[in-house]
């Protein structure tokens, strides 16, 4: 007998190399007319949010450009960009970028038709309906355009704006607009992509479409990951990825992810003054997070373990599991990224403190299948702290 459950995203999907250009006549079909386009200034000398506005034009519309977005975006940029859309006169809004545009975009469409701030929005909500809004991701990895948050730095902590309203109307996903980015940037928003997958899969959220979307989105990011990273130009490895993320997107927007994202949070800014990518940062715990969750889900991380590509024909079930942590592991080898936290600055003396900032993450602590404790996060940060699982120590 199955449990009943909930499944939502994004209202409408628009996937494929090209479908930037239908971002005109999408919005213009829902009745808008004048869109502010929220951006970063990377993207927009790139020359994507010309491209943009060209497709906006076509369609009759008008449309201008904020491309103060930045990286791990604070309050304080995000009441920026919302300042501006609430001045121009606009009835709609484009993100165009990777995860921190959109995020910022989704805010920026709550202020369009809302009174106050992100941080009131956070503690007391919202009530009225968004304009109406596109969300073009310019990575394969965040998966924001299909979720139903938008993330915010404070100095303190991370935080997070949830409404099912956040939800676009209309998520575009052109691979093409993935083709130029580099490598590391390419490895780090991929490897993301495939931590929401798995997390999705492990969450106590997660239900029969989030598990075979999951298993899908591996399978893919499996085969592609590797492939796009060799070589940037490969479009149909940049397509496999660009599926692969927004298939990972849907998952994290229904099942969320466990606290293999809070041991990333746990170490870099602003738990710490330590900067590092989104991505990296929670793969290089990832590995340990996968140990600690798989005495829980043996038959799951069994899978995960075949879908990475792993053999485990005829192999006892707890041995075919423990297959899972290292298949990322060789992953990671790949992709030329760092295999423990002292390898990115991280002191033995900051572990304890380290191990506590995951208890103060409870919605990730209450999605994982394993409870959490501070002995054990004190055990899974001493093995990331030197790269070695259990078992190769
Ligand atoms: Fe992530």
């Amino acid at each position: 007998m199955f449990s009943s459950f909930p499944f939502r995203t994004a209202k409408k999907i628009l996937f494929g190399t090209g479908t930037i250009e239908q971002v005109g006549t999408e919005l213009n079909g829902i009745g808008a007319t004048n869109a502010a386009i929220i951006t970063d200034a990377t993207i927009s000398q790139a020359g994507w949010a010309d491209k943009v506005q060209a497709a906006l034009d076509a369609a009759g519309m008008k449309s201008e450009v904020w491309d103060g977005s930045q990286a791990e975006p604070s309050l304080e940029v995000g009441e920026e960009a919302i300042a501006f859309v609430r001045t121009g006169g606009f009835d709609s809004v484009v993100g165009l970028g990777g995860g921190s545009a959109i995020d910022i975009a989704k805010g920026a469409a709550v202020g369009l038709t809302n009174e106050g701030n992100i941080m009131g929005w956070i503690k007391e909500g919202f009530s009225n309906p968004l304009a109406p809004m596109a969300l073009c991701p310019t990575t394969a990895g965040t998966g924001s355009e299909v979720s139903d948050t938008a993330v915010f730095a404070t100095p303190e902590l991370k935080v997070g704006l949830v409404s099912s309203m956040l939800y676009p109307d209309v998520a575009i996903v052109d691979p093409e607009l993935t083709i130029s980015l580099p490598g590391p940037i390419t490895a780090n928003t991929g490897i993301d992509a495939l931590c929401h997958a798995i997390e999705g899969f492990q969450s106590v959220q997660a239900n029969p479409l989030t598990d075979a979307l999951a298993i899908e989105s591996m399978r893919m990011i499996n085969r592609y990951l590797r492939r796009v990273y060799c070589n940037g130009k490969d479009i149909e490895a940049r397509e496999g990825m660009a599926l692969a993320s927004l298939l990972a997107g849907i998952v994290m927007g229904n099942a969320d992810t466990t606290i293999g994202h809070a041991c990333g949070y746990a170490y870099v800014y602003p738990a710490t003054d330590l900067h590092y990518p989104h991505g990296h940062a929670i793969a290089i715990t990832f590995p340990y997070v996968m140990e600690y969750n798989a005495l829980a889900q043996l038959e799951k991380h069994a899978l995960i373990a075949e879908v990475l590509g792993e053999d485990v024909e005829g192999l006892p079930l707890r041995d075919a599991a423990y297959l899972a942590p290292i298949a990322f592991k060789k992953l990671m080898e790949d992709l030329r990224l760092p295999l423990s936290l002292q390898e990115v600055g991280v002191t033995e003396d900051m572990i304890p403190m380290i191990a506590r900032n995951v208890l103060k993450s409870p919605n990730h602590c209450r999605r994982n299948p394993r409870e959490v404790t501070e002995e054990g996060m004190l055990e899974l940060f001493a093995h990331a702290y030197e790269g070695t699982l259990s078992w190769e120590m």
